[in-house]
């Protein structure tokens, strides 16, 4: 009985992301080529390299920031490493990798609430990645192996891991207005993303 009221139970800080979210998750996954016909191997590459512009710097900002949570532990989270791996696989070589663009416009990580934030898209990205890691499995036969390690990083562990992450927000005391800047810090996440994703020439 305790474990279903668990599942059901949804925080008043996620319910306020989703109101917050829903529509820029809509509009950014509509333009995401996952699912083109025309989508190859190249394309995906330099998908993925420019989520590593994206990814790359906006996890340093975290791992740099001072008013990061204390007690949440990011390092098992990071998932830069794995995109480098990834691109490493398709054939980007060192070289490439350090010349790659980083992104310049991040969101502004000047609070706890803010690092939230930021941390619901990119743990919550990692949901949609199941479906496009057999997408992707399907298309262009990329799997962890030799590619596409990123859309499953978290492997078996992804359901688990979202729910920690839920708790965790669940059970941190937020006032209204460290809501609402939780909810400001996800909506400029992606947005910063879609513009980044944009002038990268990756979207549909
Ligand atoms: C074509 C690309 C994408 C697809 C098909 C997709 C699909 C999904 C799906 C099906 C879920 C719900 C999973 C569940 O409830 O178990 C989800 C959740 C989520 N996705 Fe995506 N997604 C995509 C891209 C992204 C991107 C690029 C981001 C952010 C960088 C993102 C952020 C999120 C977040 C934050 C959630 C959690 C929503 C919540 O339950 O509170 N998604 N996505």
């Amino acid at each position: 009985m305790l474990a279903k009221e668990r599942q059901v139970f949804v925080p008043p800080v996620l319910q306020d992301l989703r109101a917050g979210t829903a529509e820029l998750h809509i509009a950014l996954e509509k333009r995401l080529p996952f699912f083109s016909d025309t989508l190859d191997i190249r394309g995906f590459e330099k998908l993925m390299q420019a989520y590593y512009g994206f990814y790359q710097p906006l996890e340093s900002a975290l791992q740099r920031s001072d008013t990061f949570p204390a007690d949440f532990d990011l390092s098992p989270r990071l998932k830069c490493e794995t995109l480098r791996r990834d691109l490493h696989a398709m054939a980007s070589s060192a070289d490439v990798l350090q010349s790659l663009p980083i992104c310049q416009q991040l969101p502004m990580i000047d609070s706890s609430a803010a690092c939230l934030g930021v941390l619901y898209v990119l743990e919550g990205a990692t949901l949609g990645g199941q479906i496009l890691r057999r997408e992707i499995a399907t298309r262009l036969d990329l799997h962890a192996d030799n590619g596409a390690a990123f859309l499953d990083v978290y492997g078996a562990a992804t359901g688990r891991r979202w729910r920690d992450f839920i708790d965790y927000l669940g059970v941190r005391p937020m006032d209204a207005t460290e809501r609402a800047a939780v909810v400001t810090a996800a909506q400029t996440t992606f947005s910063c993303f879609e513009r980044w994703l944009e002038r990268r020439e990756v979207l549909v």
